[in-house]
């Protein structure tokens, strides 16, 4: 039974984009898939960016919140933050032992930010030797990521190899399983929804605000009377995301016959995003009002992750000499 093993970044509450593109797809993987499946959050790895505590407890708690609330099922998929196995630093530390200096200079994490190298910490520059050990650390053999992150995978393939061929068989080389090639989903001012470009859509806001940041989606200038072009419109793209064949059909036409206004187009958004992520919205704030469900969840994933994480780093120090 392969084991499939992913990380994410806790970097804020999951907004609409990562919800369609990365965590309602990996649930389902997760729930169709006979394979073991392991998810992090990785908190460690938020560290080299964010310094300052309250943040990445509030960014952990969240993202867990979001992914909870979307589905995920704790006894299908081993949930755990990475820092509550902290078995991973030390094996992280055995791989900088074995991995060539002058190959991480050209990591692209480290590599993007050299021309401000005097806000490089170390942390960032061996950033990808935790990366590969959160993946060794549990065997793990498929790991799904997207394009930004598969010279990552190639690293950890190469420093698993290299200590397998001075110190013995150790390691299983993991292959990355690309999850990129989904439609992208695009952010109230027309371009891909990210957070880094403050134009994302948080389905879990409390009513009022979520209506307003619906509200806020650029529209061109067409006036109320005239035929518009849902192909151009991100309202129209939104909402065929989620709606029905008939319904999207229905909007389509409203929009070529002409008469509707954009307001109204965005009302319905709003409307059909409230239908849809009733029972999310609901369970995100029902886990903000007990929050020690999440911690729960946490702690049982970090105490089964252990066990596994245990075996191989006692593999690893033999193998080491220790
Ligand atoms: P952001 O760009 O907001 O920082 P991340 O890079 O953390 O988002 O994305 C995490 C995951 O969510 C990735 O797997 C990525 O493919 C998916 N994702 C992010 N934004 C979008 C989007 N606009 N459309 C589709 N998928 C997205
Ligand atoms: N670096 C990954 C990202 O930025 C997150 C991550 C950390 C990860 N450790 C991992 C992904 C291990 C897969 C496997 O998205």
């Amino acid at each position: 039974m392969a084991r499939i093993l992913t990380g994410i970044q806790s970097t804020g509450v999951p907004h609409l984009g990562n919800i369609l593109g990365a965590v309602l797809p990996a649930i389902k993987l997760a729930k169709k898939s006979k394979s073991d499946s392991y998810l992090f959050i990785a908190d460690l790895h938020s560290l080299t960016q964010i310094k300052d505590g309250k943040s990445l407890i509030e960014n952990n708690f969240a993202t867990a919140a979001a992914w909870l609330a979307c589905g995920l099922d704790v006894n299908k998929t081993v949930f755990y933050k990475q820092s509550d196995v902290g078995e991973v630093t030390e094996l992280a530390w055995h791989l900088s032992c074995f991995y060539p200096y002058q190959r991480l200079t050209l990591a692209h994490s480290f590599k993007d930010k050299q021309s401000q190298i005097n806000t490089v910490n170390t942390g960032l520059f061996i950033y990808p030797m935790l990366m590969a050990a959160d993946i060794l650390l549990y065997d793990a053999e498929i790991v799904p990521v997207g394009k930004d992150q598969l010279q990552h995978l190639e690293i950890t393939r190469d420093v698993a190899a290299r200590f397998n061929n001075l110190m013995g068989e150790t390691f299983v080389i993991p292959k990355p399983f690309l999850t990129d090639s989904r439609q992208q989903i695009l952010g109230t001012n027309g371009e891909k929804m990210s957070k880094s470009k403050n134009n994302i859509i948080n389905i879990f806001l409390p009513k009022e605000k979520l209506r307003k940041q619906i509200m806020s989606i650029q529209t061109d200038s067409t006036p109320l009377e005239k035929s518009k072009d849902p192909k151009k419109c991100t309202v129209f793209h939104l909402y065929s995301l989620l709606a029905s064949e008939n319904d999207s059909r229905d909007l389509k036409n409203k929009y070529l016959a002409g008469g509707m206004g954009y307001g109204e187009a965005k009302q319905l958004l709003y409307e059909l995003l409230l239908k849809k992520f009733n029972k999310e919205r609901d369970r995100f704030d029902y886990l903000y009002k007990n929050p020690q469900e999440v911690h729960s969840a946490l702690t049982l994933g970090a105490k089964k992750a252990s066990v596994l994480a245990k075996k191989v780093l006692e593999r690893v120090r033999k193998a080491s000499g220790y």
